[in-house]
């Protein structure tokens, strides 16, 4: 193991000195514009290399003790520098040389001794932590979706890359779409991708009666995001995103808003903060531009829905199905409808004993979707 950290550490002087020599013939363009970050980088190798010294002189006499302190200085170097990847594979590897379980990933939280924050007055958690189950290519959606999920996830992954050239990754995201279209799945589906924690906002607890608490209670939730790495989610946003000059809304509220967007815009922490709404239309012009990427989420087509089918229904099986037929007849509907109609029909189908899920049982399972559908346009 200890061979494997002083490979890593080599490979990394490297990449700087690397980083270093492109940086130099930037500097020969536009040396006056050059961010301090990039600055700051020169001075990388040095550490990096007397890091090196001091771990190889302690490899060199055995010193086991001498290793553990000179690798723990140079995985804090790191972390100050905010290249958070390469510290935590560090940190795992010099813990017991294995990737992350899931349950690893969710105590990651709680080694620097940040605790979830509460509610002062009813000392309700202000936020849950989940595993995160999903993964992107368990996603259905749409050819632009994807790009833009698989953007964020591409500059968190490269972000030492681009933060040595002065710039910040994909970090504050606004997901905006109909019920049951991926919304809260995409923000898993980041985590699990990035090996983060997945935090949800609890805007029933944020939200507090008493004058002033609400916003207390959004400083504590972004003091805890700038805590750690992690994908937070500001789900059911629209509580307190609705329109700023909406007649009904409360003076609290409107302050609570502008609170939120102060608190974003001066957001500096590592975290990947995603705000959700279905309802983007209401949402003040002001907020959209706090964001540095938009998701939309739409309806699966057809061909998304007969997929949705195809996979929901392969556990059991199907015969003398048409998937594409019955596609047709569920547009209109969200993913999560066509989850809902693709277990109904396999219930029918264990409760009628019969092997396979076939036509009749599917359009049975169709046609409770389609009263839904219309209910809900009744209560709309
Ligand atoms: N794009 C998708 N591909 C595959 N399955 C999906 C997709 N979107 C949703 N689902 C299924 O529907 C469930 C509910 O979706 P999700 O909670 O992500 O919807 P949402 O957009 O967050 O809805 P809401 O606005 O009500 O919060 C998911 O857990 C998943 O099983
Ligand atoms: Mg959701």
């Amino acid at each position: 193991m200890t061979v494997l950290i002083l490979w890593l550490l080599i490979l990394h002087i490297v990449w700087c000195n690397a980083l270093k020599s492109s940086s130099l013939i930037l500097y020969g363009h536009r040396i006056v514009t050059m961010p301090a970050k990039n600055t700051k980088s020169r001075d990388q190798p040095m550490t990096a290399g007397n890091a090196v010294r001091k771990l190889v002189m302690a490899h060199a006499k055995g010193d086991g003790q001498l290793f553990q302190t000179a690798a723990t200085d140079f995985i804090s170097e790191e972390r100050r520098k905010k290249h958070h990847i390469l510290a935590d594979d560090l940190e795992r590897i010099l813990s017991n040389g294995t990737a992350p379980s899931k349950v690893e990933m969710l105590t990651v939280l709680r080694p620097s001794g940040a605790e979830l924050p509460r509610d002062k007055e009813r000392g309700s958690l202000l936020l849950e932590l989940f595993e995160p189950v999903y993964s992107l290519g368990e996603m259905i959606v749409d050819e632009r979706t994807r790009a833009a999920l698989e953007r964020v996830i591409q500059e968190q992954r490269r972000k030492d890359l681009l933060a040595s050239y002065g710039l910040n990754p994909v970090h504050k995201i606004l997901f905006c779409g109909p019920p049951g279209c991926g919304k809260t799945m995409a923000a898993e589906a980041l985590a699990k991708e990035l090996y983060l924690p997945l935090v949800l906002v609890r805007f029933d607890a944020v939200i507090s009666s008493y004058l002033g608490e609400t916003a207390a209670n959004l400083r504590r939730v972004f003091d805890f995001a700038a805590s750690r790495p992690m994908v937070i989610l500001f789900d059911e946003f629209d509580a307190i995103g609705k329109k700023r000059d909406d007649v009904e809304e409360h003076g609290e509220l409107k302050r609570v808003v502008n609170a939120f967007l102060q608190m974003l815009d001066s957001f500096r922490g590592a975290a990947i903060t995603i705000a959700a709404t279905n309802h983007e239309k209401l949402l003040d012009t002001a907020l959209w531009r706090r964001f540095d990427e938009v998701v939309m989420f739409q309806p699966p087509n057809e061909s998304e829905i007969a997929e949705l089918l195809e996979r929901y229904l392969r556990q059991i099986g199907t015969e003398g199905i048409d998937l594409h037929i019955s596609a047709k007849m569920l547009l209109e509907s969200s993913h999560a409808d066509v989850k809902r109609v693709a277990e109904d029909a396999i219930k029918f189908c264990l409760l009628s004993d019969s092997p396979r899920v076939n036509a009749d049982l599917l359009n049975k399972a169709i046609s409770l979707q389609k009263e839904r559908l219309t209910l809900r346009q009744e209560l709309n």
